[in-house]
């Protein structure tokens, strides 16, 4: 779709965009605060930035919350992570309220049961929602969910020759929403880090210095800008 901006020329928003919210615990080292109150300023920043893709028309944004390899972090900070978690879950009606629709993608089986319930109300009552559907990916690593997904299509039987790039696809946890067109990484670092390695095949990647809590909308306006400016092939010419 596209969002004209003031003074601006129109531009094409992805449909499409993950963002890796990297930096939290840099930002709070900053400010002498433990690396938690970070966590808490990304946690906001999170918001700030869905309803902002709401607002411009961004249809799906994926976020990477908490990764199946942030189990290896201090038991304190990992408590910390999924306290922000769930208030941000028991805060979700107001999310709702503002048509916004809300999803999970990774593997739950080892979450608490109280974030579990508290994921499936968010995600019931938010099914009606027609703006922006947010995928927060928790306990989520993407050669964990290819694992899962070789494992689903062994069980179901399907034969070896029968198994193309589409069955891969329909059973990642994705499998109901299209692939990223714009994956962004703050804080410096430029990797993916087990993010949609699948998915990210052919997105365009855009990286920013800057730590996730200050990440502002006319960051991801940057983002989209260049964007707008790169010449997507998929392999073509
Ligand atoms: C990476 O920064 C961030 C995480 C591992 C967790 C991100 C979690 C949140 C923003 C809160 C989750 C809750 C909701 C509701 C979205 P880092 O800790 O690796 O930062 P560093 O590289 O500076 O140490």
């Amino acid at each position: 779709m596209f969002f004209k901006k003031k003074n601006d020329a129109p531009r094409v928003v992805p449909e499409h965009i993950a963002i890796i919210m990297d930096g939290n615990g840099r930002w709070a080292k900053k400010r002498g605060l433990p690396r938690n109150a970070g966590h808490a300023a990304g946690s906001k920043t999170f918001k700030d930035i869905a309803r902002y893709c709401n607002k411009i028309g961004v249809k799906h944004l994926t976020v990477y919350a908490f990764s199946t390899e942030n189990w290896k972090r201090p038991a304190e900070e990992v408590e910390g992570i999924m306290n922000i978690l769930r208030d941000y879950l028991k805060d979700s009606k107001n999310y709702i309220k503002e048509n916004i629709m809300l999803k999970f993608i990774g593997d739950r089986t080892v979450l608490p049961d109280d974030i579990k319930e508290l994921m499936l109300t968010a995600e019931d009552d938010s099914k009606n929602a027609t703006g922006l559907c947010c995928y927060l990916a928790v306990n989520y690593g993407g050669r964990d969910e290819i694992v899962h997904a070789v494992r689903d299509i062994v069980n179901k039987g399907i034969k070896a020759e029968d198994i193309t790039e589409d069955t891969i696809s329909e059973h990642l946890y994705t499998n109901y929403y299209p692939d990223p067109d714009l994956v962004i990484r703050p804080s410096g670092e430029q990797r993916l880090s087990n993010y949609l390695i699948w998915q990210s095949a052919y997105s365009e990647l855009w990286f920013s210095d800057v730590l996730w809590p200050d990440f502002k909308a006319k960051d991801l306006d940057r983002a989209i800008d260049e964007y707008n400016k790169r010449n997507r092939r998929f392999g073509g010419i």
